[in-house]
């Protein structure tokens, strides 16, 4: 039986969005300390979201729910779900288990990764939990900033730290490993775009993310494309600045197929792209040239695109790609303002930050 002063009838519900890097992180210097080989910069999106829900739990152990299927830390310890439970307990220094439940937006095997949502949203309900916060306030008077959240939330994944900020976000890799720091460059309402997912397969990569990472250090390009990245940096930031989306979107596809490119060449090499990827880039590219697609495309560790256009030009992107692409799937997503946090308690319904 539990009570309104019970700590397990208190449910934190963070919300936190993906997000889609117009430059990106690809290679760490340092596996163990997430730290990047490059800076990276975002665009946070809206639509595709995880809602992660934590409690506290009078159980001797942590357990997941997702998709209907729970796991616990009692028989899968070493699930990355319950290291990162773990380091954030012993970062905030707080004892206690989590109960932890999560779904997202998207339907799940649609080919969208969802492990930058996924574990900032993790992240952000379970710092809540422990520490009895439900807004962001309450967490920074604790000592428990969004920078620190964030930090934490890119130790999971890397990509979710971007997550924690609304816009468009800037990793940057500093000098060394404590220096990396993540902040937000611009705000949502800076310029809004359109991103276009364009799903043609929805199998599980078959190398992750991680696993590439590390294979990058293999190709011969990748030297290259770390020595011409601060001019790449530096043309996003500008173009967003001056919302110059031609200048963008070179920008974008040139780093999209440079990291694949890196990919392709590593050791061991890995391919993302499928013919329809090929196929689908070469199209976009013709159809542009030609006045009839105005929009850019970027790709990451799989094989669907993502299409970044005007959300003026939305109906006529999609209209078209609907007509010569109907196998694909498509959900519109664009640019939003970050995660949000709430608590839900039995008796007194929700608390909005
Ligand atoms: C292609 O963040 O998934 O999406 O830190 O090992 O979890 P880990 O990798 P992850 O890598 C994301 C790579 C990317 C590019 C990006 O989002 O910047």
């Amino acid at each position: 039986m539990t009570s309104p002063t019970d700590p397990s009838h208190v449910k934190f519900v963070a919300t936190a969005p993906s997000n889609i890097a117009f430059v990106k992180y690809w290679g760490k210097r340092d596996a163990k300390q997430q730290w990047p080989a490059n800076d990276s910069i975002s665009m946070t999106l809206s639509a595709s979201t995880t809602e992660t829900m934590a409690c506290r739990s009078s159980e001797l152990f942590d357990s997941f729910t997702f998709g209907g299927q729970t796991i616990t830390s009692a028989t899968t310890p070493n699930h990355k779900v319950f290291s990162q439970i773990e380091r954030i307990r012993q970062t905030l220094n707080i004892q206690g288990h989590l109960s932890i439940a999560s779904k997202n937006s998207f339907p799940t095997g649609c080919g969208i990764a969802s492990s930058a949502s996924g574990f900032a949203a993790l992240t952000i309900a379970s710092a809540a939990a422990l520490t009895g916060c439900a807004t962001w306030e309450e967490l920074e008077l604790f000592g428990v900033s969004r920078e620190r959240i964030a930090s934490l939330a890119r130790q999971g994944s890397g990509s979710a730290g971007r997550s924690l900020y609304g816009g468009y976000v800037r990793w940057s890799r500093g000098s060394s490993a404590e220096e990396q720091s993540i902040r937000p460059i611009f705000a949502p309402g800076q310029w809004a775009l359109a991103d276009v997912i364009v799903i043609f397969s929805d199998h599980e990569k078959h190398v992750s993310s991680t696993e590439a990472h590390k294979a990058a250090w293999g190709s011969p390009l990748f030297e290259p494309r770390l020595a011409g990245l601060s001019e790449r940096l530096h043309l996003v930031s500008e173009a967003i600045e001056s919302r110059h989306l031609s200048n963008l979107g070179a920008a974008i596809e040139a780093d999209a197929l440079e990291m694949h490119a890196v990919a392709m060449t590593g050791a061991p090499a890995v391919n993302y792209f499928t013919p329809e990827t090929t196929q689908f880039i070469s199209w976009v590219r013709s159809e542009r040239t030609s006045g009839r697609l105005p929009a850019w495309f970027t790709i990451d560790a799989g094989p669907n695109v993502h299409l970044i256009c005007d959300p003026k030009q939305l109906q006529t992107v999609t209209n078209r790609i609907k007509k010569e692409w109907p196998q694909a799937k498509l959900i519109v997503d664009q640019t939003g303002t970050g995660p949000t946090l709430h608590k839900v308690t039995k008796s007194s319904g929700a608390h909005h930050d």
